[in-house]
């Protein structure tokens, strides 16, 4: 074993380290040194009829919804879980490479720290450690994102008092409690951006029978939605008349977007409390004193801190750039992975204990 551990070591010297946030919204690659290098869409286009990769990122998205009919912008995960093993692993590869630019160019693959939602079964675990090693890393350290974003905002994970951090992603929310450098309570649910802009696509062709797509709900959903009604705000919108079939526009206010989205930030809302409903006493009374802590894109929801904070009477705080928090956080681990082995998840028989 001392002896394992000693090659380990030696062969460290011939590899870099990075940390990446395989979201299902957008993949991010932290080097040491140099911070976040990429920051990219985690969308995929791929030609069909030659089986090729057309584009990666920001390119494919752009993609999205506008493609002939041979090439298909996929997006290689849903609901922050692999369900296209292969494309995520070209686009992995191809983000690594990006991000070896920034680095010295090293004998052996990368040592890679990547986050995946608490909770998640072991199979989808494993799939992403595989992902990561076919991409071309040499070790591959797993951590549950709620952790790695408490890091990335240097939360004191490591002492005895805990913390709450609520990561509002594409596909997935996590919720959890952390202490002592544990996740004390968690909850993963499959209610994030991707479903608010289902619920305005759904809410749009209903009441004003039109069709829009994914992009532009994301954009309404980001220029005029608030879950706590403010100053009015509207904005035009252009969709497929579902009658005529024609182009069409409408006007669409923030208290359109409200009323689409309050199912799902119900949802929200009511994980959270259960969350807290099953912490610890102790720990609870950290909380309400120490408040909650907003990352993720979904923490950019305009007035979401605002009813967090008066549903639960306690200080919520939108982390400053909660979309890179998570991969700040993997860097950190990265940096010095010896303090923070044991929030990892690495070996096999973690992963099986994970199930
Ligand atoms: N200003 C904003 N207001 C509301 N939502 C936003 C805003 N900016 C980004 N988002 C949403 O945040 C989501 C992306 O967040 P993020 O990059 O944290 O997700 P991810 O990490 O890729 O996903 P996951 O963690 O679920 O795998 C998208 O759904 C996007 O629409
Ligand atoms: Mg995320």
């Amino acid at each position: 074993m001392e002896f394992k551990e000693y090659i380990e070591k030696f062969l460290n010297r011939f590899s870099n380290e990075i940390g990446i946030d395989l979201g299902t919204a957008n993949t991010l690659v932290y080097v040491r040194n140099k911070g976040i290098v990429v920051n990219e869409p985690s969308v995929v286009a791929v030609n069909q009829k030659t089986g090729q990769v057309v584009a990666i990122g920001t390119a494919a998205k752009e993609m999205l919804g506008r493609t002939p009919q041979h090439i298909t912008a996929i997006r290689p995960l849903v609901d922050g879980v692999i369900s296209d093993f292969e494309v995520t692993e070209e686009m992995l590869a191809y983000l690594m490479k990006r991000a070896g630019e920034f680095l010295p160019k090293k004998l052996l693959g990368p040592r890679v720290v990547v986050g995946i939602p608490a909770g998640v079964t072991n199979v989808e675990a494993r799939a992403v450690r595989d992902a990561t090693r076919n991409a071309g890393a040499r070790q591959v350290y797993i951590v549950e994102q709620p952790m790695a974003g408490a890091i990335g905002i240097r939360l004191p994970i490591h002492e005895p008092v805990g913390s709450m951090i609520v990561d509002i992603g594409g596909g997935t929310t996590d919720i959890a409690v952390i202490s002592l450098g544990g996740i004390v309570r968690s909850k993963s649910l499959r209610v994030a951006g991707d479903k608010l802009n289902a619920d305005i696509i759904s809410y749009i062709r209903n009441e004003f029978k039109i069709l829009i797509g994914e992009t532009t709900a994301e954009q309404v959903k980001i220029a005029v939605g608030a879950v706590v009604p403010g100053n009015p705000i509207e904005t035009t919108i252009r969709g497929r008349d579902l009658i005529t079939g024609l182009p069409r526009e409408v006007v669409i206010t923030d208290s359109d977007i409200r009323e689409a989205m309050g199912q799902s930030i119900s949802v929200l809302i009511d994980a959270t409390r259960e969350v807290l409903e099953t912490t610890p006493p102790e720990i609870l009374a950290d909380i309400m004193r120490r408040g909650m802590y907003l990352v993720g894109g979904g923490a950019l929801i305009k007035g979401l801190d605002e009813l967090l904070s008066h549903t639960f009477k306690l200080p919520v705080t939108v982390v400053d750039e909660p979309l890179t928090a998570i991969a700040r956080g993997a860097g950190i681990i990265l940096e010095d992975i010896d303090r923070y082995r044991s929030v990892l998840i690495h070996s096999e028989d973690d992963l099986s204990a994970n199930q």
